[in-house]
This record gives structure tokens, C-alpha cells and sequence, in this order.
């Protein structure tokens, strides 16, 4: 799944780093990435669909760490983005502002306003309000918004239903049969420039079909906006580029998508633009967690680590299937167990009916896949601190996220004083 997390001799390494000893400097839960393996996904990209030269938009939402952004944009990447707080990490990892598009539906003023102080590059609108409002922020700062409506092509990507986002029965986008008159709305407001189409699917996807019936079903929407706005010049093709999860899932077929992609937009006569998360950081960590207790009971056998689902919840959310491993080796006969949290929940669990050798307290378990949407929907639930995270580059390693500790929980929360007062 990844050249860069590897066995030696039975015992798991993250390039030059044996993932024991960082577990024993940083302690555990511990997410642990490989730049090299971030590098070459996001070369094997941009390699794929060379003949468009697309902006690749790293989709920050899968992990918003900043020295993970600050990697990606040296390597040349944008970033899309769908809030202030994503804003504000883009720019100070130092992704270029015209790099940068902004979706998601519930944009308000205040982060609409400080994208345009930024000067990012595109907004991409989710309905017909949105537009409204983004045209009149740009009036009252005087500024023009380049924008792309965002349309939905009512496709299945064949994904989870909580991550399927191209179906019209979501909140995502116009409708095709409405998109036309949006963007006429969008030509007919102050203040704005139309900039192109976008779209996004859902995630992950397995392979390019739902690309290729999406791009066919915008097609003569997308020549209809060429001939009317001069300005019309790009097409956003979203992200949910999959990679595999288990150890014989096929890898996302890139050159198939290639094969796909290039003739149809080549004949649009548009630029590419992609937004992939997943694919550039979803098998470069992975997450390290230390059994508490192998705990029995007369109908299952659960080992319980010190990692649950306030550290990796897509498990319980999504149904989502993520390989577990010992980092040393372990002998004896595998038998089947429930890799448990701590957590007050029966939803606490990181693997169910896994097979496993037998483990005893103290061994140090790695959970693949977990890069993207890992660290990045962790909280704090039942007082946890959010997990460290460590960068591996070769045989260096650096922290890019201290651990939580009980101050950064306490942090933001007051107590009024009346509560302390006597009744009156
Ligand atoms: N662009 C847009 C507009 C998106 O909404 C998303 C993801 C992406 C790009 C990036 O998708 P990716 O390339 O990473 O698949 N939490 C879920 C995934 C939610 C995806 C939300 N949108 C999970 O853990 O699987």
C-alpha cells in the first residue's frame, strides 16, 4: 500500500524509523506520516493528467495540519478550502491565496469577506443566495470574486451515503437544469467574474466511471458558458480519487481516469482543476496505539488500546475497514478479536472480528490508512486530549502537532461567577 511504511525483519518502519521507538519517544496515540509517500502521490497526479497541467487543490479538510500544507505547497499545490479557520492554515502554510478555491454551503460574510481581502482564487458557489451575498461583499470591499457554480450532475458514485455529494437529493450545488440560469444570475450581478464549473462527486470513489458519466452530462452546459462568457476557462473536477484500504484493494486506476479525463475536457478546450485529499495522505500514516487490557468474555475476546473513536472515528461513522497490525512481530495462532477504545460507547471500536495473534498489554498496534480524515475529525470527547503527530522524512522525524494535554482542554472554558455566588 505504501513503499515508504514497511517490514523489517517482522517489525514495522516509517522510511528510516522504526515506529517503536517513535512510539516510545512520543508515547501513544500517535498519528505518523511519511513525507515521501505524500510526495509521490502527489507526483504520480500530476504526472497522470500531464497533458492538461491541472491546479491540484489539496482538499484540506482530510488534514489540515500545517506543516503537512506547508509540504504541499511547496510541492506546487493549491488548496481547497471550506471555512475561515482553512483559510487562515492555507495561508499561513503559504499556499499562493490565487491557489486557493472555497467551497462548502454555508459560507458566511465573515469568511466570504476575509477570502477576498486574501485574494484567493475562486469561490465556488453552492446556491443562488450564496452568489447574492458574495456579490455584495465584493461591492462593499470593492473587490471583483472569480466564482464557479458549483453544479450537481445527479450521478452515483457508488460510496457511502454520508459521503456521496453528486446526488441531486444533497445539499450540494444546483441542479443541472437550474445551473444555466445561475450562472446567468452570476453575469447579471455586480461584482462578480465567472470563472468556470465545479463538481465533486463523493468519496471515496474506486474508479473513473462516475468522472466520465459526470464530465459527458456537463459537457453542452460547459460549451454553452465557452461561447457566452469569454471569462468561462475552468472546470473543477472535485476530489474522491480512492486508494486502497485493504491489503489486496486495487489501487485507484490513474491511468484509466487519464484516459478518461483528457480526451473530454481536451475537447471542452478548458483547464483542469482537481481536489484530492484522500489520495495524497490517506496510506502515509499511520496511527499508533498501546493495548491497555485483553479483556474475555464467554462470546468474544476484546483488545482494548489507549487510541477509540474520538482519535479515529470513520470506523463507527462510515463502516470504515482500516488494517490493523502488531509493529513487532507476535507469535502464535491468530485468533479473532474486537480492537476497542476506551471510549463510553458499543460504537468504540477501531476493528471488529479481526484476526490477530495472541497480544498482552503494552504491545504496540499500527492502524493503516489513516492519514486522511483521521486526525482530522478528532475531538475531544470523554476529556481526551487530541492525539501528537509526527512527520517522517527518511531517518528524521519531527513533531508537526504537540500532544493535547488537560490545559488545552480547559483552555476556552469559563465559569461564571454567579454560579459560585450565594442564591439571592
Ligand atoms: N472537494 C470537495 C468539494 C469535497 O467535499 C471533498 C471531500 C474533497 C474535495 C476531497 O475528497 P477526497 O479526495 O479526500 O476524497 N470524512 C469522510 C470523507 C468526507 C469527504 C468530504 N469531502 C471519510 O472519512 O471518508
Amino acid at each position: 500500500m505504501s513503499d515508504s511504511i514497511v517490514w523489517r525483519n517482522g517489525e514495522l518502519w516509517i522510511e528510516d524509523v522504526p515506529a517503536a521507538r517513535l512510539a516510545a519517544e512520543h508515547g501513544t496515540p500517535l498519528y505518523v506520516y511519511s513525507r515521501r509517500h505524500i510526495e509521490q502521490q502527489f507526483r504520480r497526479l500530476q504526472s497522470a493528467l500531464s497533458e492538461l497541467q491541472p491546479t491540484i487543490h489539496f482538499a484540506l479538510k482530510a488534514n489540515g495540519n500545517l506543516a503537512i500544507t506547508r509540504l504541499l505547497a511547496r510541492l506546487g499545490a493549491g488548496a481547497d478550502i471550506v471555512s475561515g479557520g482553512e483559510l487562515d492554515i492555507a495561508l499561513r502554510a503559504g499556499v499562493a491565496p490565487d491557489r486557493l478555491v472555497f467551497a462548502g454551503v454555508g459560507k458566511t460574510r465573515a469568511e466570504i469577506e476575509a477570502a477576498l481581502r486574501a485574494g484567493i482564487g475562486i469561490f465556488i458557489v453552492e446556491s443562488e443566495p450564496e452568489l447574492a451575498r458574495i456579490s455584495a461583499c465584493a461591492v462593499a470591499l470593492g473587490r471583483t470574486a472569480r466564482v464557479a457554480i458549483r453544479v450537481n450532475p445527479d450521478v452515483d458514485p457508488k460510496t457511502h451515503v454520508y459521503t456521496t455529494t453528486g446526488r441531486r437529493e444533497t445539499k450540494f450545488g444546483v441542479d443541472l437544469e437550474r445551473a444555466a440560469r445561475v450562472f446567468e444570475l452570476a453575469a447579471s450581478l455586480p461584482a462578480l467574474e465567472i470563472a468556470g464549473l465545479h463538481m465533486h462527486l463523493g468519496s471515496p470513489l474506486a474508479d473513473e466511471q462516475p468522472y466520465a458519466e459526470a464530465l459527458d452530462k456537463v459537457a453542452p452546459l460547459c460549451r454553452r458558458l465557452s461561447e457566452r462568457h469569454p471569462t468561462f476557462r475552468v472546470l473543477d473536477l472535485g476530489g474522491g480519487f480512492g486508494i486502497p484500504y485493504r491489503p489486496r484493494q486495487p489501487e485507484f486506476p490513474l491511468d484509466a481516469f487519464a484516459a478518461a479525463i483528457i480526451p473530454r475536457v481536451r475537447a471542452l478546450g478548458l483547464r483542469l482543476a482537481i481536489e484530492p485529499g484522500r489520495f495524497l495522505l490517506g496510506n502515509a500514516c499511520v496511527l499508533l496505539a498501546t493495548v491497555q487490557y485483553i479483556k474475555d468474555n464467554p462470546f468474544r475476546q476484546f483488545v482494548i488500546l489507549d487510541a477509540g473513536m474520538n482519535d479515529l472515528i470513520r470506523p463507527p461513522l462510515y463502516g470504515a475497514w482500516h488494517d490493523i497490525r502488531p509493529v513487532r512481530p507476535r507469535a502464535g495462532e491468530r485468533i479473532h478479536v474486537d480492537v476497542v477504545g476506551p471510549i463510553c460507547e458499543s460504537g468504540d471500536f477501531l476493528g471488529k472480528d479481526r484476526r490477530l495473534p495472541p497480544l498482552e498489554e503494552g504491545d504496540l498496534l499500527a492502524i493503516f490508512g489513516t492519514g486522511a480524515y483521521g486526525m482530522a475529525m478528532a475531538s475531544n470527547y470523554n476529556g481526551r486530549g487530541r492525539a501528537a503527530e509526527i512527520l517522517v522524512d527518511g531517518a528524521r522525524a519531527g513533531v508537526i502537532r504537540a500532544r493535547e494535554g488537560v490545559e488545552d482542554l480547559v483552555r476556552p472554558m469559563r465559569i461564571p461567577e454567579w454560579l459560585d455566588a450565594p442564591p439571592s
